[in-house]
C-alpha cells in the first residue's frame, strides 16, 4: 500500500487516541497519561497529514519550530494561577487559524466553490473570528490588562441581535454569488471580530472562566468547520471533540453555580457589589492556639479550600497541617466544590502541587450526608461555596447552588481576613453561627501559626 493509502488509517488511530485520552482527562489520577495519549494522537495525525503529496515542508517545519518554541516557553513561564488566561489565548489562536484556513480556501478557489464548501467557509470565518477577538478580550480581562468589570450599555442586546441578522443576510448573499463577493467576505470577517468583542465585554472577570470554556468550544467548532472546508477527517473529529467537551464543561460550571448560561453571558454579574449585605450578628473569633486545641482533640477533620487559599498560596502549609493531624490519629479529608476558586479544577491543581494524596480528595455529595458526624470542618478562604443561605434563602442570588454543608459539622473554623463577602457579593450567615469560629487573617499565616502550635 502507498503512503497516501495509509493516511486514513493514521487518522483513525489518531481519533481513537484523542477519544481515549479525553476520557482519561476526566480523573485527576489518569489525567497526565490522558494528556500524553492525546499528544501521541496529535503526533500521528500530523505525521499522516505530512504524507499528503505536494506539501511545502519548509513552511510546515518553520511554523512547527516557532509554535513549539512559544508553547514550550509559555508552559514553563506561565504560573498555574494564570492558566485560564493562557487557555483563553490558545483558544483565540485556534479560532484565528481556522479563520485563516477559511480565508485561504476562499481566496484561492472562489471561482469554483460548491454550496457546501461556501457554507463551511462562512461558518469557519464567523466562528473563528468571534473566537479570536472574544478570547483576546477574555485574556485581557483575566490578566487585568482591561478592567474586569462587565461593560454594559443601552441597546447592547439589540445591537448583538442586529449583527447576527446582518451575518445571516450576508451568508445568503455570499451563497448566491461567492466569487463576486470578496468585499462582503472581508466585511463579514470584520463584523465577526466585532461580535466577539461585544459578546465578551458584558461578562465580569470572575465569570470569565465560563466564557473561556465556551470560547474553547467555539474554537473546536471553528476547527471542525475548517475540516469540512479542506475535507480533512481528523480535523473534523478533533474539532467536534473540542466543541462538545467545551460545551459539557460550560454546562458543568453553570450547573455548579446554579446559573443559566444566559445569566452568565448577559446578566453582567459583578457590575455592582453589595458588600456584606444581609446577615448580621456576633462572630466568634479565635486565635491560632484556640484553633490548635480544637483540632488536636478532633477525630475527624474536613478541609474546604476556596479562592482565598489560592490568594494566600496556603496549600503547602495546609498539607503540612493535614499530615500533622493524620499523625495525631485524625481522619482527614479535603472536600472540593466544582466551582471553588476561579477556574475549573483550581483547588485540585493547588492541592496536587502540594502533593495532597488523591485518596484524601472527596466531592461534596460524598461528605454532606455524614457531615454531622464530622468533628471539625475547616474552611480555608472559601465563602460562596459554603454559604448556607444557598439552601434556605430564596432571595439570595446563591439560592439553589449546591454547597458544602460545613455548618453541619460539630465545629466549623473559618479562615479569612474579614467578614467581607466572596465573589457573589452576598453576606454569609455561617460566620455568625453558634458552632462557627472565625480565625481572622491571611490563611497562610493563620495555618502556619496552627502548625507551629502543633510542633511545639
Ligand atoms: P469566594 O466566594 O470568592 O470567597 C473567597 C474568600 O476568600 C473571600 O471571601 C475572601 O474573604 C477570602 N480570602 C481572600 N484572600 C484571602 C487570604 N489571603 N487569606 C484568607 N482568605 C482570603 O470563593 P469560593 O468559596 O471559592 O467560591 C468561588 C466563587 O467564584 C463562586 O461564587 C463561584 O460561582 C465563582 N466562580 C467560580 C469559577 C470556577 S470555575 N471555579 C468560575 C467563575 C466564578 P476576605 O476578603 O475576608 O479574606
Amino acid at each position: 500500500m502507498s503512503m497516501q493509502g495509509l493516511i486514513p488509517y493514521g487518522y483513525i488511530i489518531a481519533s481513537v487516541l484523542f477519544i481515549y485520552g479525553l476520557k482519561m482527562l476526566s480523573s485527576a489520577r489518569t489525567a497526565r497519561k490522558g494528556n500524553l495519549i492525546s499528544a501521541l494522537g496529535m503526533a500521528i495525525a500530523m505525521g499522516a497529514t505530512m504524507a499528503y503529496a505536494g506539501m511545502s515542508y519548509h513552511w510546515i517545519i518553520i511554523g512547527g519550530l516557532i509554535g513549539s518554541a512559544i508553547g514550550a516557553f509559555a508552559a514553563k513561564l506561565v504560573k498555574m494561577t494564570a492558566m485560564p488566561e493562557m487557555v483563553g489565548l490558545f483558544n483565540g489562536f485556534g479560532g484565528l487559524a481556522s479563520l485563516l484556513v477559511g480565508w485561504a480556501e476562499y481566496h484561492g478557489g472562489r471561482a469554483s466553490l460548491d454550496l457546501f464548501t461556501v457554507i463551511a467557509i462562512f461558518c469557519t470565518i464567523v466562528i473563528g473570528g468571534v473566537t479570536f477577538s472574544g478570547s483576546l478580550i477574555a485574556y485581557a480581562k483575566l490578566a487585568e490588562k482591561l478592567d474586569g468589570k462587565p461593560v454594559l450599555f443601552k441597546g447592547q442586546q439589540v445591537l448583538n441581535g442586529a449583527i447576527l441578522v446582518g451575518l445571516v443576510l450576508g451568508a445568503v448573499l455570499f451563497a448566491i454569488d461567492p466569487a463576486g463577493m470578496y468585499p462582503l467576505f472581508v466585511l463579514m470577517m470584520i463584523v465577526s471580530l466585532i461580535l466577539g468583542v461585544l459578546l465578551t465585554i458584558p461578562i465580569g472577570g470572575a465569570d470569565m472562566p465560563v466564557m473561556i470554556a465556551l470560547l474553547n468550544s467555539y474554537s473546536g467548532l471553528a476547527a471542525c468547520a475548517a475540516g469540512f472546508v479542506i475535507r480533512n477527517n481528523v480535523l473534523i473529529v478533533a474539532g467536534s471533540l473540542v466543541g462538545a467537551s467545551g460545551l459539557i464543561l460550560t454546562n458543568i460550571m453553570c450547573k455548579a453555580m446554579n446559573r443559566s448560561l444566559a445569566n452568565v453571558m448577559f446578566a453582567g454579574v459583578g457590575a455592582t457589589t453589595s458588600e456584606g449585605t444581609g446577615y448580621k450578628g456576633e462572630a466568634n473569633p479565635v486565635s491560632p492556639s484556640d484553633a490548635y486545641l480544637i483540632l488536636e482533640a478532633a477525630d475527624s477533620v474536613v478541609f474546604v479550600p476556596g479562592y482565598g487559599m489560592a490568594v494566600a498560596q496556603a496549600q503547602h502549609v495546609v498539607r503540612e497541617l493535614a499530615d500533622l493531624l493524620e499523625a495525631n490519629g485524625t481522619d482527614v479529608k479535603f472536600v472540593i466544590h466544582p466551582v471553588a476558586g476561579r477556574m475549573p479544577g483550581h483547588m485540585n491543581v493547588l492541592l496536587a502541587e502540594a502533593n495532597v494524596p488523591y485518596e484524601q480528595l472527596v466531592v461534596p455529595e460524598d461528605v454532606n450526608p455524614m457531615m454531622s458526624t464530622v468533628d471539625v470542618s475547616v474552611v480555608i478562604g472559601a465563602n460562596d461555596v459554603v454559604n448556607p443561605a444557598a439552601r434556605t434563602d430564596k432571595g439570595s442570588p446563591l439560592y439553589g447552588m449546591p454547597i458544602i454543608d460545613v455548618d453541619h459539622a460539630k465545629t466549623c473554623i473559618v479562615l479569612k481576613r474579614s467578614l467581607n463577602p466572596g465573589f457573589a457579593g452576598v453576606g454569609n450567615p455561617l460566620f455568625f453561627n453558634e458552632n462557627t469560629r472565625m480565625l481572622f487573617g491571611d490563611a497562610k499565616k493563620s495555618i502556619s501559626a496552627v502548625v507551629a502550635e502543633f510542633k511545639e
